[in-house]
């Protein structure tokens, strides 16, 4: 089996115009986190910023311009007509209702397809090129969502997913052993959420795989700790919204961080919501349907260029294909 299952008709889009546009859509806690690490990342030559709320999305547009003088030199600009968005590269969406104290994320569904209705139609219209990166949640079943709405091909349709998922895993696993998060190598793949799935066998610190070498050492109880780590990951986002009402810093970085490998075309691999069909048992052949989910993919200006065969256990798997099987209900009752 080769490293990577490549997916169709990745090739970046042939008029390349010198000039980079990124459009926002949504100027909330997320949407605007995204925007000013876009800012400090010299990635745009363009910001268009979109919100439905006139003063709030004028305001937020002119406290970003005061800080011109100490970024890189980007044209910002906003309106709550899609007009503004014409011609991006890459389009973030982060629009729509979020998750109250306690409440799931997939509880949002019908509120947010309703307004993807609204939002996706003109985007895909003005940007028939762009990449579009789903923020707002549930990410996974919104990105199929976007998919369909779009009618772009899968591979620039695609999800922040569990690249926060895995950050916060990476953190956690960081801080136990006290090392860099960057010497982290650790995936959570599935949804972005309640049925993610942690990748045991992908942790690694400093190239040393991390649960073959606690078996090798015979430290069983190390394993639960592992357990504690990936429940720890689960209820992080709660834990953040019961404290301070919403997400935001953590996810501007994430989303950033995925918005420069694509733009950039680094090749780099992260986990991120992508069509998962014929992926390890998942979609229509193995006979569920298309479904979007995380998975390690490799990210260029293409896209999601080539999802990365990784080993998973049964068990892995086998959660993986639990956490489409959940996906796959939502995404059934929905009338698109
Ligand atoms: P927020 O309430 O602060 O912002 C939402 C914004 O969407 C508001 O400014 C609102 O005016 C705007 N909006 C509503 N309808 C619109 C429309 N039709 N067109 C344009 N703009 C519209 O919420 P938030 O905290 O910024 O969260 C936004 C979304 O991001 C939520 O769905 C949340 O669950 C999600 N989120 C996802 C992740 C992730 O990892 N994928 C992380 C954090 C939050
Ligand atoms: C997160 C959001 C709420 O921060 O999905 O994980």
């Amino acid at each position: 089996q080769s490293f990577f299952t490549p997916i169709q008709n990745t090739a970046p889009p042939s008029s390349t115009k010198g000039h980079t546009k990124i459009s926002v859509i949504g100027v909330g806690n997320v949407g605007m986190a995204i925007a000013q690490t876009i800012l400090t990342q010299d990635l745009a030559d363009e910001l268009a910023l979109v919100d439905a709320v006139k003063d709030k999305l004028r305001g937020e547009m002119l406290d970003l311009q005061h800080a011109a003088a100490f970024l890189p030199r980007t044209k910002i600009l906003s309106s709550i007509d899609y007009s503004v968005t014409a011609r991006s590269d890459l389009c973030i969406v982060t629009a729509g209702a979020r998750q109250n104290p306690g409440e799931s994320r997939l509880n949002l569904l019908q509120r947010n397809v309703g307004l993807f209705k609204k939002i996706i139609p003109p985007l895909a219209q003005l940007s028939p090129d762009a990449i579009l990166l789903i923020v707002s949640n549930p990410v996974d079943v919104l990105t199929y969502v976007a998919w369909k709405l779009s009618g772009f091909p899968s591979n620039r349709v695609i999800g922040s997913g569990t690249n926060l998922d895995s950050s916060r895993f990476r953190f956690l696993i960081a801080d136990h052993i006290d090392v860099n998060a960057q010497d982290v190598q650790a995936y959570i793949v599935g949804e972005h959420g309640d049925s993610s799935v942690a990748l045991w066998s992908s942790i690694s610190v400093g190239g040393v795989p991390v649960v073959s070498y606690l078996e090798k050492q015979q430290i069983p109880c190390e394993k639960e700790t592992l357990e504690r780590i990936h429940k720890e990951v689960v209820g992080s986002a709660y834990e953040v919204i019961r404290l301070k009402g919403y997400t935001s810093w953590a996810i501007g970085y994430s989303a950033a961080n995925l918005a420069f490998s694509i733009l950039r075309n680094q090749r780099k691999i992260h986990p991120v919501t992508v069509l998962a069909n014929g992926f390890y048992g998942i979609g229509p052949g193995a006979g569920g349907g298309e479904v979007f989910l995380s998975l390690p993919a490799l990210l260029g200006r293409g896209g999601a260029l080539a999802v990365t065969n990784v080993h998973m256990t049964e068990e892995e798997a086998q959660r993986l294909r639990d956490s489409a099987k959940t996906l796959l209900e939502l995404q059934r009752q929905l009338e698109i």
